[in-house]
């Protein structure tokens, strides 16, 4: 199908927790000097540019990144994440978003490894664009699902997979899982980010419930809501699956979400979370 476009929603209040969680993720990898790779399955298109027309018309970056981009009282946890927004946004007006590979291009070092796949026919281009140059990244116009099992386990056998797909067709929500089962028989000591949106709740409580019927352990839930649940048409709430998080992650997690909340609900309406599905 691919009509979604991700420059419609980029540095959302959901862009926001995911690359939180995403860089904090890629910030305790860092902390052995062994060399990791990030897999990145549904890419995106890599950079947004918040004037433009697709940003303007949905205004919902102004609602994400344009509650924290002034704060002077970041929390420690935003460091790496915002630091990449700064550094794209250097004249100090915020015009551009880096998208999860571009993140992942800014905080990972010379001797990490980047694979990103990308489906759509005009991003694939651009983020192929993005990387001309850099020579620890592979980049491909394929179906991300397959690389759970093409690109599982990588070499450097530590690493963190990033999946991050539409949900455009309702299938996505069982393909996650089979996806995340196969590449953990393939690669068991991986972490796994997977971010998923709240429209209509029971679909995540059905995907939860499969997730735990894999056997795996080690499942923890992040999740923030900018609303309640509701029966209407729209996300009022988005979530991260971590699989084998770092073991710092939950106690990140629960010193940023209140601050989030906060920041980007001042009204206090909605819910934060972190959760183990499966624990240890
Ligand atoms: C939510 S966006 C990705 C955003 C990106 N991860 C980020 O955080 O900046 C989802 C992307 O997946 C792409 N896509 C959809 N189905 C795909 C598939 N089966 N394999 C790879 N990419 C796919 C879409 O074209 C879209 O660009």
């Amino acid at each position: 199908m691919l009509s979604y476009h991700h420059s419609f929603h980029a540095g959302n209040h959901a862009d926001v927790l995911k690359h939180s969680v995403q860089s904090l993720i890629i910030e305790s990898l860092k902390e052995k000097e062994k060399p990791f790779f990030y897999l990145d399955t549904h890419s995106g298109e890599g950079r947004y540019q918040l004037r433009s027309e697709h940003s303007e018309r949905t205004g919902e970056y102004q609602k994400g990144i344009g509650l924290l981009w002034q704060r002077n009282d970041l929390p420690e946890e935003l460091a790496s994440y915002m630091s990449v927004v700064y550094n794209f946004n250097r004249s100090g007006t915020l015009r551009y978003y880096p998208g999860s590979p571009l993140i992942a291009r800014q905080l990972l070092r010379p001797q990490d490894k980047i694979y990103l796949s990308e489906l759509h026919p005009s991003d694939f281009p651009l983020l192929r664009s993005e990387f001309q140059k850099d020579k620890r990244a592979k980049v491909q116009r394929a179906n991300g699902y397959q690389q759970l099992k093409s690109q599982l386990p990588p070499p450097s056998r530590r690493g963190l997979i990033l999946i991050d797909p539409p949900y455009e067709i309702k299938t996505d929500y069982q393909e996650v899982v089979k996806g995340i089962q196969e590449g953990y028989k393939r690669f068991a000591t991986g972490s796994y980010a997977l971010w998923y949106p709240v429209v209509i709740r029971q679909q995540i409580k059905r995907m939860l419930k499969e997730l735990e019927a894999t056997g795996i352990r080690r499942i923890l839930q992040i999740e923030l809501a900018v609303k309640p649940d509701s029966d209407q048409r729209g996300m009022t709430a988005s979530g991260m699956i971590v699989i084998n998080p770092p073991w710092k992650l939950g106690q990140q997690m629960h010193t940023l979400l209140p601050w989030l909340h906060n920041a980007l609900v001042p009204s206090g309406i909605g819910h934060y979370l972190v959760n183990w599905v499966v624990p240890e």
